[in-house]
Formats: C-alpha cells, structure tokens, sequence
C-alpha cells in the first residue's frame, strides 16, 4: 500500500517518519510541495493521498486523481472549504479530516488574545519600549463582567465556552444544530440578533459555507454593542473586512483579534521581510492597530496539534485503503 503525503512541513516530517516506522505496511512517500496542477502527477500509482494546505483542490487535480484511480483523500485539518465537492464526488474521491486534532488548542488561543485585548497589552508593551510607565488612560476591562456571544458550538466553540465560564463570563451562542447539554443549560439564543445584542465580546467558530460568507457585515456590526470585541479564529470569509475596518474607525468594535483573514492564502506563513513588503493593504490598515491583533493562523499551531494532524489523517488515510471506511469521513 502507498500513500503519497503533500506539503510536509518541517514541523510535520518527525511526526510523519515515526508513524511511517510504526506502519511499516505503508510506503510513505512525502514532499514539501502542495497538491496542484503541477505536482498532482507524483501520486500516480499511490493508494491514497494525505494533504494539507490552504489553497484550492480544483476540479483539474482532483479529475487527475481520479484518472490515476486513487479514491481517497485524507486532509490534515478541519476546514474542506478549498475543496471542489463536485469534482470529488464525480470522481468517486472519498474526503477525510482531521476534526479533532486539538479544539483546546484553537480555543486557548483565543482566549488568550481577548485577554491581551481587554488587559490593552499591546498599548502597555509599547509605552514601557518608550519609557513610558504610566497607567492612564489605557485602563483595563474584565472578562467576568462580560457576556460573551460564541458563534457555533462545535468542538471548538465548545472548548472555548469553558474557559470563558472558567473566567466567570456569562456566555450565550447561537447555532443551527442545538448541542443536547447546552440546550439543557439554556444557553442558546434564538438569533444571530439576538447574540448580537446581548454580547460584549463575539467569538466566531464556524466553518465557511456559502451561506455565512460575510456574515460580519455593516448591518450586523449595526446591531452590535458600541465597543464589542471581535474574535475570529475561525475562517477569514466569516467577516466582511471593509466593514470591520469601518466599524473599528468608528469605534463600533472596541477591539479585535483575527487569526484568520479573507485574502490569507499565499499570505499567512510566508516571510515577507518587512512590514512595508506585505502584499496586502486592508491587512497592514488592521495590523497597524493596537487594538487589533492580527496573527497568522496560529491558534492551531501546536505540538500535540500538529502530531494529531499527521496522525489521525494518515490513520484514517491507510483506513480507507484497508477497508473504504473511516470514522472521519467528510459529507462534502
Ligand atoms: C483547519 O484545521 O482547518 C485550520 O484552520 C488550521 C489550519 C491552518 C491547519
């Protein structure tokens, strides 16, 4: 059996080559680079493939992969919404992910940036690089006052939760499918209004649909809190950015955190060198911001994550070889 794994970072090639010694069942065959038009070819012949990356699956590559007669396509993360459904299904190609390679990952993360925002880090580090140790005016807000709307309560929304209720907030949500416990503590709004309204601080933990594109947009900045904090360690296409950066300059949104953004792709985890060099304008108008953390895609980015990335989709992978079954296969 042989599975072809694309664009293997460094961080991932140690956790790759110990499930390849512990599978010696599996020829594993691995490169840096991702799956495209250009480098599909190298799965000719391979079983399955194991990939992640960011930018699209295309009908194109996924065609060739069916043209090689490969069914099964096994995806390190979470999101699938860079995969062209049709072109999967018309080819037979059967799609994994990884759903649970660390929630508590993404939602540490996220908390942790609210808490640089409420306790205004950024503009305290800078003032102590100047020599300035005052305390005015940047006083600080507290999370246990707060209400904090979650978006989507999944996994990840989930893990979340428990750390907001660990710092004493109130925390409502809203989502399309009522989590059986969390309808029990009541802790559901009807609408998306209704979550607006109420919340202080908005914590988005929804995969991108065509349905949500843009959901954070002026009208519903316009039914926010004056000075809501905005938490998007979700997907980029969640938040309509030019609306975010009216409702920063109009004081609307008090503050946000963005570990996504719409135009990431080729973007997030690349070196450009300098600030000025970043390809992206609307992106450095956010970064240039104090109350505004921007980070690139990080929230997932840790060891036991990215071990469970390698893991569970190479497990899954050689699974749907075996036995054209998995536990983690996606309904595209
Ligand atoms: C996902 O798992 O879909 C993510 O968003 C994390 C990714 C950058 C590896």
């Amino acid at each position: 059996m042989k599975i072809v794994a694309y664009g293997i970072r460094d961080d991932e090639k140690p956790y790759l080559d110990k499930w390849s010694d512990e599978n010696p069942d599996v020829e594993v065959q691995s490169t840096g680079d991702l799956l495209d038009e250009s480098t599909v070819g190298l799965a000719n012949g391979a079983d399955g493939v194991v990939t992640y990356q960011q930018k699209p699956y295309t009908a194109e590559v996924l065609d060739k992969l069916g043209s090689f007669g490969i069914k099964f396509l096994s995806l390190r993360n979470v999101g699938v919404d860079n995969i062209d459904a049709t072109a999967a299904k018309r080819n037979g190609i059967k799609v994994t992910n990884v759903p649970a390679y660390s929630p508590e990952a993404i939602a540490e993360f996220t908390v942790t940036q609210l808490m640089r925002l409420l306790r205004r880090t950024n503009t305290f580090d800078r003032k102590q690089k100047d020599g300035d140790l005052q305390w005015a005016p940047d006083i600080a807000e507290e999370l246990n006052q707060m209400t904090v709307g979650v978006v989507a309560t999944g996994r990840i929304g989930r893990a979340a939760m428990k750390i907001y209720e660990g710092f004493g907030a109130k925390v409502i949500a809203y989502d399309v499918f009522h989590n059986p416990e969390l309808e029990k503590q009541g802790i559901y709004v009807d609408t998306m209004d209704e979550l607006y309204s109420q919340s202080d601080v908005i914590s988005l933990h929804a995969p991108a649909t065509k349905e949500n594109e843009h959901m954070l947009n002026d009208d519903a900045f316009s039914k926010m809190k004056d000075g809501v904090y905005i938490l998007n360690p979700a997907r980029g296409a969640l938040i309509d950015t030019d609306a975010l950066i009216r409702a920063l300059d109009s004081g609307k949104v008090g503050g946000a955190a963005v570990d996504t953004y719409e135009n990431e792709v080729g973007i997030f985890n690349t070196d450009f060198g300098s600030f000025d060099k970043i390809p992206d304008e609307r992106l450095k108008n956010l970064m240039k911001r104090e109350n505004v953390l921007v980070s690139p895609h990080i929230a997932f980015y840790t060891k036991r994550a990215v071990r469970n990335m390698v893991y569970f989709a190479m497990d899954a992978n050689k699974s749907l070889i075996e036995s054209g079954k998995s536990d983690k296969l996606v309904d595209l």
